[in-house]
């Protein structure tokens, strides 16, 4: 249906503080990495502009540095007089584009998810941090009111330079989170004791806040629901201090975020392998004590309709986007266009958190190539200058997005696959637990291919007798790539498939519900997600399931928030994990299935009894067969994704969307 008349709760004003919203699509903040010497710059802004060109009403910024004593954060520094000018462009950016710029306002307080620990690490108490057990400075009354009155400077400096306002992270475990929990603050003074005092720090801020910038600045707060720490803030605790700070009356908006800088940190970033919208009723038990003040609902909406829903029952006035903006700035323009099949959704994968906020890489996306390109929203690929035939052999998602871009620049193009589906790898995962989101990679790319006209023949084992028969002018290899049978397997077994790759395995199993006696074994030599959603599902249909690994332990290729829900998953489960030993291939196994286990380090055997399942997952080499034969017959090629380097769907659906650009 086209028109925004299809979501007309999402486009109805609303007024913040006096200000007015022209819609109800928050940006949620989320840190970039695009800042250099604490200072804004272009990719920043553009990718901030962006958001607002896209449509949505309000940003909230990543978090600033605000006071001095952040200065050498890797942060934009509010109080550095240098960064004023580049300040004043963001905020002009997005005024261009009427949307209202709000500013973070944050300080990590004694946490620290990466190895080493903060020298300046500050919290209520002297209490270690959970992950990395950093031991902070408990600051004392004189330093916290010094901090609320620092805090409120910087906030006018950025009113000056046409910031609309402010939202204060108090919940993801950070500082004020910390003052707010009774699981870190222990103090006894007029900041600690019962919730009230508690939440003193933070009522301070609001009102220092809107004393310094004036009413018409806005405010929200970032609270904490569940927490997920032992005696920190549950359900209860979090209604108690939603109605003491929305109480204050200097708050313009609420949101609610679980989860905290702890075991349960995975929260904070609800992922694919729970439902859609799993605050939804954790909002509605909090909305009471919120005591009229907007809600801005968040987590995990992918959906237009979701989100409609949300606003048009009365459950929230404002919906925050963090992950599905980042993925599509047009998320909101393709919804009022009637066009929502055109949005690239989140997958809820995370990587953007793996990358982005554990290795410090500029923000990124799975599904968005074009992160903070000036042609990001919407993208269109230029034409051609000469429309050309290309030749993409595979299906997988790098295949498909250099498919779905070159035929959009004017090319003809010919997709062959050799299954009867096309995503490659990523079809496979997407059917084990937690992957259904993961389809609407091929989802988006088949209906993308379909529009722009590509030719995809299915059930084509492409030789380079095939290939050349279509007499391309490029061929674009996406073929993939393949484990390589580990050491301990005797090579005629690896060939014959009698120890089958983990990938070959599942396909197997596919279909199969009845369980089995007896123990299924995986050799652990990836550590990346697919393995533990196949040994989810293999923990469905065996007795026992055991992980064996070389090294000191699992899931070690992946980022923190993945990895606590791995280990989390698994454990529930059952299934069991043996490190740092390799197998050892003797009779026994063959004729009785013990499995026999050699420690890497003293040699020291132990075995696995009664083993009815083995399969390996072992790092990939390129399935590169074809390449040579049609380099011999001067066939332009370009390799992409797995078939360039075995790598992740981040890998892929970048080398695809450059190889497209450029064929
Ligand atoms: C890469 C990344 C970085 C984030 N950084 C911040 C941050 O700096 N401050 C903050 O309050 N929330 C941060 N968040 C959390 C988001 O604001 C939001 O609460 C969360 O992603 C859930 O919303 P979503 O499902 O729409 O992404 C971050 C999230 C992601 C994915």
């Amino acid at each position: 249906m086209p028109s925004s008349d299809a979501y007309p709760a999402i486009h109805a004003p609303l007024t913040l503080a006096g200000r007015p919203l022209k819609n109800r699509i928050v940006h949620a903040s989320m840190t970039t990495r695009m800042q250099k010497n604490g200072r804004v710059t272009e990719p920043l802004i553009r990718y901030y502009e962006n958001r607002a060109r896209g449509g949505a009403a309000m940003v909230v910024s990543e978090p600033l540095a605000m006071l001095g004593r952040q200065a050498g954060d890797p942060k934009v520094q509010v109080r550095d007089p240098e960064a004023a000018a580049g300040l004043a462009r963001w905020a002009a950016a997005l005024e261009a584009h009427g949307a209202l710029l709000l500013a973070q306002l944050q300080h990590p307080g004694r946490g620290r998810h990466h190895p080493g620990r903060t020298v300046d690490a500050i919290s209520a108490s002297a209490l270690p941090d959970a992950l990395s057990w950093t031991m902070p400075h408990a600051l004392d009354a004189s330093e916290i009111a010094a901090l609320v009155a620092e805090f409120a400077e910087s906030a006018r400096r950025l009113a000056d330079l046409g910031f609309a306002g402010v939202e204060i992270s108090a919940g993801h475990g950070h500082l004020f989170h910390q003052f707010l929990s009774p699981a870190s603050n222990r103090r006894l003074d007029a900041y600690g004791g019962d919730t009230e005092r508690r939440t003193r720090l933070v009522r301070d801020l609001v009102r220092a806040l809107k004393g310094a910038c004036g009413p018409g600045f806005v405010v929200g707060v970032k609270l904490p629901a569940e927490d997920g720490v032992r005696g920190g803030v549950d359900g209860h605790e979090a209604g108690e201090i939603a109605r003491l700070v929305a109480g204050t009356g200097d708050v313009d908006y609420v949101a609610f975020v679980r989860g905290a800088h702890d075991r349960s940190l995975e929260d904070h970033l609800p992922d694919r392998h729970g439902p859609p919208i799993p605050w939804r009723a954790m909002l509605a038990a909090l909305r009471p004590a919120c005591a009229g003040v907007p809600l801005m609902a968040l987590g995990r909406i992918t959906d237009p309709a979701e989100a409609e829903g949300l606003l048009a029952g009365g459950e929230a006035e404002l919906v925050g986007l963090g992950r599905p903006l980042l993925a599509d700035p047009a998320w909101l323009e393709k919804a009022r266009a009637g066009r929502s099949d055109e949005i690239r959704y989140c997958l809820s994968c995370n990587s953007c958190w793996g990358y982005g906020t554990t290795f410090g890489r500029s923000l990124s996306c799975v599904t968005n190539p074009r992160v903070a390109r000036p042609d990001e929203v919407w993208f269109v690929p230029p034409a051609a200058e000469r429309a050309r035939r290309i030749v993409v052999v595979g299906t997988g998602p790098a295949g498909m997005e250099a498919a779905c871009v070159a035929a959009a620049r004017g090319h003809a193009v010919t997709v062959l696959g050799r299954g009867n589906r096309i995503g490659g790898r990523l079809a496979l995962a997407a059917e084990l637990p937690g992957g259904e989101s993961l389809s609407s990679v091929p989802d988006w790319q088949a209906s993308a291919a379909a529009r722009h006209g590509v030719d995809i023949r299915l059930g084509v084992d492409a030789d380079v007798e095939t290939v050349a028969a279509l007499a391309p002018d490029a061929v674009v290899l996406a073929t993939g790539a393949e484990m390589t049978s580990p050491d301990w397997l005797p090579p005629d077994y690896a060939a014959e498939g009698i120890v089958p790759d983990l990938g070959a395995a599942m396909a197997s199993l596919h279909g199969r519900r009845a369980r089995q006696g007896g123990t299924a074994v995986v050799y652990d030599m990836d550590h990346g997600e697919a393995v533990y959603a196949a040994v989810e599902r293999l923990a469905a249909l065996f007795d026992r399931v055991v992980v064996v690994t070389p090294r000191e332990a699992i899931a070690m290729d992946l980022f923190l928030v993945a990895r606590q829900g791995v280990l989390r998953r698994l454990s529930r489960l059952g299934v069991e994990v043996v490190m740092l030993v390799e197998p050892v291939w003797t009779d026994a196994f063959e004729t009785e299935g013990r499995l026999a286990l050699e420690h890497v380090y003293t040699g020291a055997r132990t075995e696995i009894p009664d083993v009815v399942f083995l399969a390996y997952a072992t790092p990939r080499r390129p399935a590169d067969g074809l390449a040579a034969a049609l380099a011999a017959r001067g066939i332009p090629l370009h390799r992409v994704g797995d078939a360039r380097s075995p790598q992740d769907l981040m890998f892929a659906t970048a080398t695809g969307h450059e190889a497209g650009l450029v064929v």
